[in-house]
């Protein structure tokens, strides 16, 4: 299995094509789930005692499975948060798993974590953060705000009257699920202000104010979002952090999505009060143009996260010797082994420079304004709410929730598009309405008419 033979050498050069191919393809296809039992079907048995041999099993990759997914960087893949890695960072998303590197601690894998701390002072430098702020790469804005809480909880911990409560936070309806999925796992409470839009200084002091003693208690962290990912709103971050500040409370930003539109002069006043946060998350698999999966936690003060996060063992220690002196980033976030997936993102800055970042962000911004022209224009659309960030909420006039099911449906099936609906809050009920969320600076004004005329 582990021998270099003529069969490896073809396999290279099989693989090392199909991503030549892949990487220079300008109109890629939209793949489409098939049932698992349909995926069988075509496949048949691919795990067997003597193996179906490469050759064969990369065939069944290359003509069914790779058909049965979306390519998220699809220019009409405007669903969910889309992505489009640059060329470079796949590229050397390769150099990255053929290097084989732990990127836990510095002794194993000093140069790619070199590399990732550099892009990572981009980052920090984005937020505005003061010296001292640094951060980890992660797997994600799941695994990034997961990192961030059990930080802040640890350190509300450390003073001997929370030992033992339950925390609580506070965030608004509008922050991504992974909060309240994250807060299950570490076993704290959730108080969810009731409205999706921008989440004001004044709102949560109501809240705060309306707490019962027992809650005020086991009050540890607000999070606010920059860019929610229904809508891209950035709550009042400026508020926020005064009110955090006052109450003494850990203030959380997760800017997963909206994090990359840091670099975007036209909007970074929006964020005002992000350099004060505890800590952050960003995602450079969202808008940073990495590949999968690539997160980022940063944190105002480090040394809290390596409190709560470092591990011990005795086979550990050598790792944290002086001989072995560097960063280590397993310290910092909830993983021990780790890829050094921050490396596509050091490549591609420096093939690129940050201006070239600034500028494929702010088409995002300016593709999403293009959209909202476009639906204001049009008869049989109209916008929910002005754009926000890179997000558009638009109703087709008289459609019921059914009709923007099958009409996804049906823009899949066809391998046209894939936009997909999401609710919105007007009073007290949620609409079903539909929803653009650009990121790749390849999508046209055309595919934005193209993709609203299949609504007429
Ligand atoms: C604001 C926000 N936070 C967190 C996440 C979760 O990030 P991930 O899917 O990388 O775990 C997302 C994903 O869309 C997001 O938009």
């Amino acid at each position: 299995m582990h021998k270099i033979d003529i069969e490896l050498v073809e396999m290279t050069m099989d693989v090392m094509k199909y991503a030549i191919d892949r990487l220079s393809v300008t109109q890629s296809k939209i793949g489409k789930p098939q049932s698992e039992a349909k995926l069988k079907e075509l496949v048949g048995e691919t795990i067997t005692d003597k193996g179906i041999g490469g050759e064969y099993a990369f065939n069944l990759w290359k003509k069914y499975l790779t058909k049965a997914t979306v390519p998220i960087d699809h220019p009409r893949h405007l669903a969910f948060v889309p992505a489009s890695p640059t060329r470079a960072s796949i590229l050397f998303d390769l150099v990255t798993s053929a290097s084989s590197i732990h990127g836990a601690y510095w002794m194993e894998g000093a140069g790619g974590i070199f590399c990732e701390n550099e892009a990572m002072k981009w980052i920090v430098s984005l937020t505005g953060l003061p010296e001292g702020a640094f951060g980890v790469f992660t797997s994600g804005g799941t695994a990034a705000n997961l990192s961030a809480m059990v930080t802040a909880r640890e350190h509300w911990r450390e003073n001997d009257t929370f030992k033992n409560e339950k925390g609580l936070i506070i965030t608004s309806i509008g922050a991504h699920s992974s909060i309240k999925a994250m807060a299950k796992v570490i076993d704290v409470d959730v108080l969810l202000v009731e409205s999706e839009d921008k989440l004001h200084g004044e709102e949560l002091q109501h809240t705060i104010d309306g707490l019962t003693k027992d809650q005020r208690k086991r009050l540890f962290s607000v999070v606010a979002t920059g860019g929610t990912t229904n809508a891209g709103i950035i709550d009042d971050l400026e508020g926020i952090t005064n009110i955090c500040e006052k109450e003494s409370l850990w203030f959380h930003v997760d800017a997963a999505y909206g994090g990359g539109a840091l670099a975007a002069d036209s909007v970074r006043h929006l964020f005002h009060g992000i350099e004060k946060a505890d800590s952050i998350t960003i995602d450079p698999h969202k808008w940073m143009f990495s590949p999968y999966d690539c997160g980022a936690v940063i944190y105002k003060n480090p040394e809290l996260a390596k409190q709560a996060h470092a591990q011990q063992g005795s086979y550990l220690d050598i790792f944290k010797d002086e001989g072995a002196h560097g960063f280590n980033p397993t310290d910092y976030q909830i993983q021990l082994t780790r890829r050094v997936r921050g490396l596509p993102l050091w490549f591609s800055l420096a093939t690129h420079g940050t201006d070239l970042y600034k500028k494929a962000v702010e088409r995002g911004i300016e593709l999403a304004q293009i959209a909202g022209k476009m639906i204001t224009d049009s008869s049989h659309v109209e916008l929910v709410r002005e754009p926000s960030l890179s997000c558009v909420l638009y109703r087709r006039i008289g459609w019921k929730p059914e009709d923007y099911t099958n009409w996804t449906y049906e823009n899949h099936r066809k391998g046209f598009a894939l936009v997909t609906p999401t609710k919105w809050k007007i009073g007290n009920t949620f609409e079903t309405v539909s929803r653009f969320c650009f990121i790749n600076p390849d999508t046209t004004e055309k595919d934005i008419k193209m993709i609203l005329d299949s609504m007429i």
